[in-house]
């Protein structure tokens, strides 16, 4: 029992069982699974929307399955994920709703917030950035010289940034291609820099991204945006309401920014910073592919978000991927997680998977506050295929790590790929296939031998295999996969976090750095205050400042 009173997880029953399953596990090898069951390649399969997910390569029986799904019964995750779906306040620590289900709910949906029903205002919004959309699409929207505006610069950081950043980079063959997109985060000043240094200033519109218009990288960019687009503009104030809207739930910091909140697009505190890139948060996005497009992804995002509220636990593909981290993370000691995706156009995704999970999932003790005694959140990492296989695959095919990977692909090169590199896709979803066989089959040393490799060499020649992966597969990558993909991603978090008795919505970890980075600023910049550092720190700034000639 914790202090509360409710049965720690790891004094459950379930989990107990699941404990006793494993020692039955063993090293139980994916060769023999497969070997007992001929069917299970078509037997340990889901569909969801256009999503072909083949998990029959996992380090699973029925009965592993079965005990996993307990674990989820006696944990009380379809509780919890009904609560989140109606609104209720799960978010405990911050006292918040958790509803990106509702940014994406049809305009009839009634969801409540306190007795309000929010779907009216998500519309609205949507509307006001589709019609801001088609005006800048159309070059109708003209900055303070009366040129139309044709670069975004998306400021924001975090969930304000890397949602829309990361779809753009995916919807690329959906873009206007006569737009420049790009997306400044970091404070380091050459980001900035690099994003504006080619750009005519009388065509770029900066778009603020920030749920509280506080953070400190995006006001500091942001500025220093504003002071750029003036400076060479030769212009006052009265340019900003032509080249800068904001994105955000905080009218009052925007006002005082200098941003009129008729160029605000508003979201609201039930929004978690990391699920927020299909709100106002994607006006970036929705103006490089277009409000119809943008729409096409929000009901990817929808049905994914129907099947998980409605389906039944054994089909139910967030709960089933959800549980599988859970196994490994605990009974295999599996530390991380990679996506690998077999598109290059996916190359920001894992990246964006980063955040959604290892901020939700990077927590130490419970809901109740009690220090967890298991596993939580993997380290989430990965790059698109075939690249990590010639960098870094070799550890996970020859290594001594577990690590559970999911491969992402797709049937059909996306639309308007040069004619004569069209073939080459099925050269990128042979070596896709390929992986996830060698990965889990290996080589045998008998094998190794019958090649008539040198005995010395066969140690070497051999793969284990056994390494479990989940495999993707959708026809095409078109705005509604994205949205499938990242909601199923989303609701697998939540279904880990239930698990684990943690608030997967609060990020309480990045505010002690933000507080002792306020603190170092005026050392560094006027030398004082530096006695209250420890001795590392306090030697790393002089020596800073000494470099910097101060
Ligand atoms: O890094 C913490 C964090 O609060 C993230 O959760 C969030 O996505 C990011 O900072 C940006 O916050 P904001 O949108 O308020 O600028």
């Amino acid at each position: 029992m914790n202090a509360q009173g409710r049965t720690k997880l790891n004094q459950t029953p379930e989990w107990a069982a699941l404990g006793k399953h494993r020692e039955e596990f063993g090293d139980t090898h994916l060769r023999r699974l497969f070997a007992d069951a001929p069917d299970r390649g078509t037997a340990y399969t889901l569909r969801v929307g256009d999503l072909h997910i083949d998990y029959s390569k996992h380090l699973v029986t029925g009965e592993t399955l079965r005990l996993l799904r307990d674990l989820a019964a006696a944990t009380g995750v379809a509780e919890l994920r009904d609560a989140m779906f109606r609104g209720e306040k799960i978010n405990t620590t911050e006292d918040r709703a958790v509803l990106h289900t509702a940014l994406r709910a049809p305009r009839d949906a009634v969801i409540e917030v306190d007795g309000e029903n929010v779907v009216p205002a998500v519309h609205a919004v949507l509307d006001k950035m589709a019609a801001f959309a088609d005006r800048v699409r159309a070059g109708e929207w003209t900055g303070h010289t009366g040129k139309p505006v044709k670069n975004i610069v998306n400021i924001g950081i975090g969930g304000s940034d890397l949602g829309p950043a990361m779809a753009y980079e995916v919807l690329r063959s959906f873009t206007d291609r006569s737009l420049t997109v790009r997306f400044v985060s970091n404070v380091d000043g050459a980001d900035l820099h690099e994003a504006v240094r080619d750009l005519d200033p009388a065509e770029t519109l900066f778009i603020v991204a920030s749920k509280t218009f506080t953070t400190i990288e995006t006001i500091t960019n942001a500025t220093s945006a504003r002071d750029w687009l003036l400076t060479e503009l030769r212009a006052g104030q009265e340019a900003v309401a032509k080249h800068f809207v904001a994105l955000s739930t905080n009218a009052d910091k925007v006002t005082d920014f200098g941003i009129d909140t008729a160029n605000m697009f508003e979201f609201w505190d039930w929004v978690g910073g990391r699920y927020s890139y299909d709100s106002a948060i994607g006006l970036s996005l929705m103006i490089a592919i277009g409000p119809e497009r943008f729409r096409e992804m929000l009901d990817g995002f929808h049905l994914v978000d129907e099947h998980f509220r409605t389906a039944p636990a054994e089909e139910n593909a967030p709960l089933l991927l959800g549980l599988l981290g859970v196994w490994y993370g605990h009974f295999f000691d599996a530390q991380s997680h990679a996506v690998l995706p077999y598109s290059h156009y996916l190359s920001k995704f894992t990246a964006y998977l980063q955040q959604l999970d290892m901020e939700s999932n990077g927590k130490s003790v419970d809901r109740q506050g009690d220090p967890v005694e298991w596993q939580t959140g993997p380290v989430v990492w990965g790059t698109p295929g075939t690249n990590g296989q010639h960098a870094y695959y070799q550890l996970i095919h020859q290594g001594t790590k577990v690590i559970p990977a999911d491969f992402i692909g797709f049937a059909a090169p996306v639309q308007d790929l040069l004619p004569g590199l069209i073939a080459q896709h099925d050269l990128l979803m042979a070596n896709f296939f390929a992986q996830t066989q060698a990965l889990a089959f290996g080589k045998t040393p008998e094998e190794v031998r019958a090649e008539g490799v040198p005995e010395e060499l066969v140690p070497h020649k051999t793969f284990l295999g056994n390494h479990p992966t989940t495999t993707i597969l959708a026809d095409r990558l078109t705005p509604s996969v994205l949205g499938q993909l990242i909601a199923l991603y989303e609701h697998k978090v939540f279904v880990q976090g239930a698990v684990w008795n943690i608030d997967s919505f609060d990020q309480w970890g990045v505010e002690l750095g933000k507080v002792l980075a306020k603190k170092i600023e005026p050392v560094l910049t006027e030398g004082t205050g530096g006695e209250q550092l420890d001795s590392s720190t306090a030697a790393l700034v002089s020596a800073y400042r000494s470099l910097r000639g101060r």
